[in-house]
């Protein structure tokens, strides 16, 4: 059986811990990315963690000949497509560059892949996708749509799937879907490192906990919620990159081989949702955080954050149904993995 897989975007931040859940599954790893938005002492990380070097190339996957000398150097069962950028403000700032990295860049990796004929691809999707939901928990067949240049280039690319697979019945592509990753490894060698002050609620917190920010701001307190705040369903991010492993294992079952059983057929398009199926709003995640880290985490109320919503959380049923895989950690453990990150690293990877 062919278990080589390429991972693309594997030095960031999901990518690095599912790089580690695939050493352990018995996976052989090829990392490629080009660094824009993590570094070389992530990929060091790693390779101190699985005890042995990890394959890296540092590339971009809008520059197709690069791609085609990793395809022409190494025999891939299929391809984990976390290479990406995503921050919904940049986005809305910089189009261009969203669209040209994230759809262009993921045509380019798709035609490269067919050019070799390595047809099975794993791909980050989000929970953007589903937009402002009209019912709770979101399952896979609601509706799509998307406000944000960020969104709407990844449901470009779900287009793009989907369209793939109806031309060419030989293509297994399963876009995941994340709700909300946190959380970091528990070894507290490695985690989620924005460049910046963080956009995202979980590690605001943390860098508030540690004392590098002064403040958390709440973004709204008078959503239709428990408690008016935002409710969201967090994973941990180990769980998320198991839910990687699970859909590759579903592919090396399901998706047509050259080298395996010539009677499989492909899985087509494959949408799954990874999340918990639980929603915790943003106070009860500053409560938790603060139980754990037996820190104070002052915070004030402020006005809601153009574009968010209320309220999102997932039914992880077919990924349970189909992957055989659930989300086995609590809202402690991504609060206790956060911090122990946070507080051996305070400066991240720097
Ligand atoms: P990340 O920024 O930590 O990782 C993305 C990696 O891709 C980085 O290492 C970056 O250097 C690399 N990269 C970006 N553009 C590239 C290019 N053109 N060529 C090669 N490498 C490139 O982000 P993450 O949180 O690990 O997210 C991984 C994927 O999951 C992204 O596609 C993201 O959109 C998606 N996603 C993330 C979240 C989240 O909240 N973290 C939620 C849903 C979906
Ligand atoms: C969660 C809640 C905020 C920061 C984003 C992307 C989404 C996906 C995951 C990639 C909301 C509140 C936040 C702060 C706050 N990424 N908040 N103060 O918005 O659910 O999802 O990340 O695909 O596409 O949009 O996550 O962590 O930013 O916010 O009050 O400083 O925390 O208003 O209710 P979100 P988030």
């Amino acid at each position: 059986m062919k278990n080589k897989i390429l991972v693309t975007g594997g030095a960031g931040y999901i990518g690095t811990h599912t790089c580690i859940a695939l050493h352990e599954a018995g996976y052989e790893v090829v990392v490629y990315d080009n660094l824009s938005n993590s570094s070389r002492e992530a990929i060091n990380r790693i390779s101190t963690l699985i005890g042995q070097p990890i394959d890296f190339i540092e590339g971009d996957i809008r520059d197709a000949n690069m791609l085609r000398e990793v395809f022409a150097a190494h025999q891939f069962f299929g391809v984990i497509h976390f290479a990406g950028l995503k921050a919904v403000g940049e986005s809305v700032a910089k189009p261009l560059l969203y669209y040209n990295n994230n759809v262009s860049g993921t045509i380019t990796l798709l035609q490269v892949m067919a050019e070799y004929d390595v047809k099975n691809l794993v791909f980050s999707s989000s929970a953007t996708v589903y937009g402002d939901p009209e019912t709770l928990p979101i399952d896979e067949v609601s509706a799509r749509s998307c406000t944000n240049p960020y969104g709407q280039s990844k449901l470009a690319v779900e287009h793009i799937l989907e369209d793939l697979a109806v031309s060419d019945a030989s293509w297994s592509l399963i876009p995941l879907r994340y709700f909300n990753p946190v959380g970091a490894h528990p070894s507290g060698q490695i985690g989620e490192d924005p460049n910046d002050i963080p956009n995202n609620l979980m590690p605001y917190i943390s860098q508030v906990a540690v004392g590098k920010l002064e403040m958390l701001s709440i973004f709204g307190n008078d959503y239709p919620t428990v408690d008016g705040t935002g409710v969201r369903d967090f994973i941990h991010v180990t769980d998320l990159a198991q839910g990687h492993v699970a859909a590759l294992n579903y592919l090396q079952q399901h998706a047509s081989s050259k080298s395996g059983s010539d009677t499989a057929s492909s899985v087509g398009f494959l949408p799954i949702n990874l999340g918990t199926g639980k929603g915790t709003s943003v106070l009860d995640l500053v409560a938790a955080f603060t139980k754990v880290s037996k820190q104070p985490i002052p915070y004030q109320f402020a006005a809601r954050r153009a574009g968010d919503i209320a309220s999102c959380y997932a039914s992880a049923d077919k990924a349970k149904e189909l992957l055989g895989w659930e989300a086995k950690l609590s809202i402690t453990d991504m609060c206790q993995d956060t911090w122990r990150w946070q507080s051996m690293n305070p400066n991240g990877y720097k």
